[in-house]
């Protein structure tokens, strides 16, 4: 597995002790973190099997060294490029474990309309914060869909209770927008409001 932004590299140590994986890279762009990373792989003695790599996404990593790839704790947009920048993602084989922080939308529109499939997501919480997880692959179809998907994704037809407490979470930021813009750009806020209307119907399909 390679594990993109990896920071203190606790991602790959636990693939290891878990038998989730047989090797790993462990990348950052920063050398702070990269040195946390070592300190972590030292600490478990897996200096063997996991691979420490000063990276900018995935540029200095070859498609041969991994196919499981988890970019996780980073914005939508930054994880949409990423993978853009990558051509070697495009391969059925090469799974994707991503959990942007942000921009939630970002990441599923650009897969979708690229070739990718979203495979699964889940959600989940620590405290009193919320997590994305999106499980994809590239399947060379490209697929359109209305606006509320790329906001909501699978999460209306979850059945855990992050799942509610994530969608929720969506709506207040999007309610929150529309309000912000409803005098500057009413055209927009009125596309963000029916976008709210659309996710709460399929919600209501649900139940
Ligand atoms: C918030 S931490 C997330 C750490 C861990 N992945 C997690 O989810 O807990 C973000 C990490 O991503 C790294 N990072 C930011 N931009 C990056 C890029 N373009 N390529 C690789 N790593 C990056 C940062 O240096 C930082 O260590």
């Amino acid at each position: 597995m390679a594990d993109i932004g990896t920071d203190h590299a606790y991602l790959p140590v636990w693939c290891l002790q878990n038998s989730k994986a047989q090797s790993a890279v462990a990348a950052d762009i920063n050398p702070k973190p990269l040195s946390n990373a070592r300190k972590t792989v030292e600490e478990y003695g897996l200096e063997d099997k996991i691979n420490l790599r000063l990276s900018d996404g995935l540029k200095n990593i070859a498609p041969d060294e991994a196919q499981e790839i988890v970019v996780a704790g980073m914005g939508g947009n930054q994880i949409a490029d990423m993978i853009f920048e990558t051509p070697w993602l495009r391969d059925e084989s090469k799974h994707l474990v991503l959990q942007p922080m942000t921009h939630f939308e970002d990441v599923r529109r650009s897969l979708c309309e690229n070739g990718f499939v979203i495979e699964s997501e889940q959600t989940t919480a620590e405290g009193e914060r919320l997590y994305l997880v999106i499980s994809a692959r590239f399947a060379d179809k490209t697929c359109f869909y209305p606006d509320w998907y790329y906001y909501a994704g699978e999460l209306p037809h979850g059945n855990r209770e992050t799942d509610a407490l994530f969608l929720k979470k969506v709506i207040a930021r999007l309610q929150k927008r529309a309000d912000a813009i409803k005098e500057s750009d009413n055209k927009e806020s009125n596309k963000l409001f029916k976008i709210i209307e659309e996710i709460e119907n399929e919600c209501r399909k649900n139940l």
